[in-house]
């Protein structure tokens, strides 16, 4: 199977256990009330990339291709988690966006109380995927759900949002305090996605060691080109609104660095990350490719 064949099957089975593993309109459940998983699965089912299952998913197929299988509910987990963060980044309160992943937002289709409740929910969904789905392996439930819980945590993606915010509008940020945001509001989710992938894969110490090390330069490469992209692409390739970033006077790799540093900063990111991946055990072309992709990609 090629590249693109590859990735269009991991995107199907992603689509197919989201689909079973967050819950449906409590039809056949006490689940509450319907309006809460309607706009849970408004936010998900929008079509995103699906890229942080992709990379756990071909990260836990390194050395044994069963694990890919075995990997579907932590990959499921960690489109909850982003897409949480979507939601909750969206609302006025934060980056006041009314398009995502082609569509209204989700506080636009619903309202902002079902958006932050929408959000919550996703982020606890991934806890209750992940702790059941691997109950019959409990030390493995326990490393995924630390390395979720700590990409979700103050310290990494809400830190990283925090400091985000806080730098709006400044004008001041430093590269160092521009760095502390990428690393923590995207690379964590994409380090514990290829970490959450290894661990499934039961992959020894020093491969998770590159796992994290490709997953924080991919990350940051990955920042650096949303950032390159809300600065020349348009709306509806996005799917989300272009040029809202210096509208809001972020502070982004763009307007700190300018577009041209900013496209050599990605594709070094880049090739550290293949570097890292390419000494992993097994046959990383899979992560490859998707390294080169995410560089590449156009929305
Ligand atoms: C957007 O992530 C938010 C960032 C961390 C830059 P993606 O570009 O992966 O969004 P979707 O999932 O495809 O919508
Ligand atoms: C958000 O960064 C990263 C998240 C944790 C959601 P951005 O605010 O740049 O993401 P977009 O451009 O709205 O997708
Ligand atoms: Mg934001
Ligand atoms: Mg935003
Ligand atoms: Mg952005």
């Amino acid at each position: 199977m090629d590249f693109s064949n590859r990735l269009q099957t991991l995107a199907a089975q992603t689509e197919a256990a989201l689909d079973t593993l967050v819950p449906a309109l409590p039809a056949d459940a006490p689940a509450g009330p319907a309006r809460i998983h309607a706009a849970m699965r408004y936010s998900l089912q929008a079509g995103g990339k699906r890229l942080r299952p992709a990379l756990a998913l071909a990260a836990a197929g390194l050395t044994d291709t069963e694990a890919t299988a075995k990997a579907l509910p932590v990959a499921a987990a960690l489109e909850c988690i982003h897409t949480y963060s979507l939601i909750h980044d969206d609302l006025p309160c934060m980056d006041d966006d009314d398009l995502r992943r082609g569509r209204p937002t989700c506080h636009r289709a619903f309202d902002e109380a079902t958006a932050l409740l929408a959000g919550d929910a996703l982020l606890a969904q991934a806890f209750v995927i992940t702790a059941e789905a691997y109950a019959d392996r409990p030390a493995l439930a326990a490393a995924l759900l630390r390395e979720l819980a700590r990409a979700s945590s103050g310290m990494r993606l809400v830190g990283g949002q925090m400091q985000d915010l806080l730098a709006e509008g400044t004008g001041k940020a430093t590269a160092a305090e521009l760095d502390f945001i990428h690393l923590n509001k995207t690379a964590a989710l994409l380090e514990a996605s290829l970490v959450c992938g290894g661990l499934v894969g039961a992959l020894p110490s020093e491969a998770l060691a590159g796992l994290r090390r490709a997953g924080r330069h991919l990350g940051l490469a990955f920042q650096i080109i949303d950032d390159v992209l809300d600065a020349t692409a348009d709306s509806q390739t996005l799917g989300k609104t272009a040029g809202k970033d210096a509208r809001a006077g972020k502070a982004t790799y763009v307007s700190l660095h300018g577009l041209a540093a900013s496209t050599r900063a990605a594709a070094e990111e880049t090739t550290q990350a293949r570097a890292a991946l390419a000494g992993l055990p097994g046959d990383p072309a899979l992560l490859l490719g998707l390294a080169d992709l995410m560089l590449a990609r156009q929305q």
